[in-house]
């Protein structure tokens, strides 16, 4: 029970990587905020965010659903409100909303969807940041995790070049923001996941020959997000990190 009395938002948390961090984080204690848009099953992809809660619960968990769009500071600030109101304080904020949306080559790529890449994965991140920072320079500590990826610095599948901008974007974000609070108790990183298999994932990839031998669950992220959730400025900010070198690379 490493994260026991431990309060953290997790933004995505309806399905993939998120809810994977989620169910570990409430396995170890942690009561945990499911944030994500999706309220009703039946959609494009599955989950919802109350059936993230209720499987957290069955496992004997805590857990609070908040429907919220990172995009939107109203929701983003009421969804804040409500996880004080509920729990009194916020340990852990993990930015794991995010997505590709289209992969394609810069010349076809369609402006509106430009836009929607970087409101998701940049300006949400931006958001829930700002949201949560009074709430942790109050308390003098937390810790905010933001969820990046390899292709913010590197080609990864053809056609990432809007999307590793964006997390490019994150990158430079957290390392700014580390400095901006380290001495208020406050530590931000962020962490590449590796190549997970997650819904979001299959519906990009549709149709494409894949080999998912080497591709993670997303439960497999959960272990390195413990170990960050638990640290300060004195011993671990300001890195971007790969949860698989965890153990092995860092800490
Ligand atoms: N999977 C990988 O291999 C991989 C690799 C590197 C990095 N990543 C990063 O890891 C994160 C999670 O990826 P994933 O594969 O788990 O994605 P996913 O399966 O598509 O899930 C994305 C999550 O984000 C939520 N979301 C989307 N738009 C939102 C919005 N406007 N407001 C609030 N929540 C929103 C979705 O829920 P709703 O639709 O219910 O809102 C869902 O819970 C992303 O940041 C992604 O870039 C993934």
């Amino acid at each position: 029970m490493q994260l026991k009395g431990k309060v953290a938002i997790i933004t995505g948390a309806s399905r993939g990587i998120g809810k994977g961090i989620a169910t570990v984080y409430a396995r170890e204690g942690a009561s945990v905020v499911v944030v994500a848009r999706t309220e009703q099953a039946g959609g494009r992809l599955p989950g919802t965010i109350y059936e993230t809660a209720e499987k957290i619960q069955a496992e004997g968990g805590t857990a609070l659903a908040v429907r919220c769009d990172v995009t939107n500071a109203a929701d983003v600030d009421a969804m804040v409100k409500t996880a004080m109101e509920k729990f009194g304080r916020i340990d852990v904020l993990v930015n794991n909303a995010g997505g590709s949306f289209t992969y394609g080559k810069v010349l076809e790529y369609p402006e509106d969807r430009f836009e929607k890449v970087m409101a998701l994965n940049v300006r949400g991140v931006f958001l829930t940041c700002k949201a949560v920072l009074p709430v942790m320079m109050k308390q003098g500590s937390g810790v905010i995790i933001n969820i990046t990826s390899g292709a913010s610095l590197q080609f990864s599948i053809p056609g990432d070049t809007v999307y590793g901008m964006s997390k490019a974007a994150v990158d430079r974000f957290t390392i700014g923001l580390a400095n901006e609070v380290r001495k208020l108790g406050i530590s931000v990183v962020g962490v590449q996941p590796g190549m997970v298999r997650t819904e979001g994932i299959d519906l990009v990839l549709k149709g494409k020959e894949m080999d998912w031998s080497k591709w993670q669950k997303p439960e497999e992220v959960g272990p390195p997000l413990v170990w960050l959730a638990r640290q300060t400025p004195a011993t671990f900010t300001g890195r971007i990190v790969r949860s698989t070198d965890f153990g092995a690379v860092w800490p």
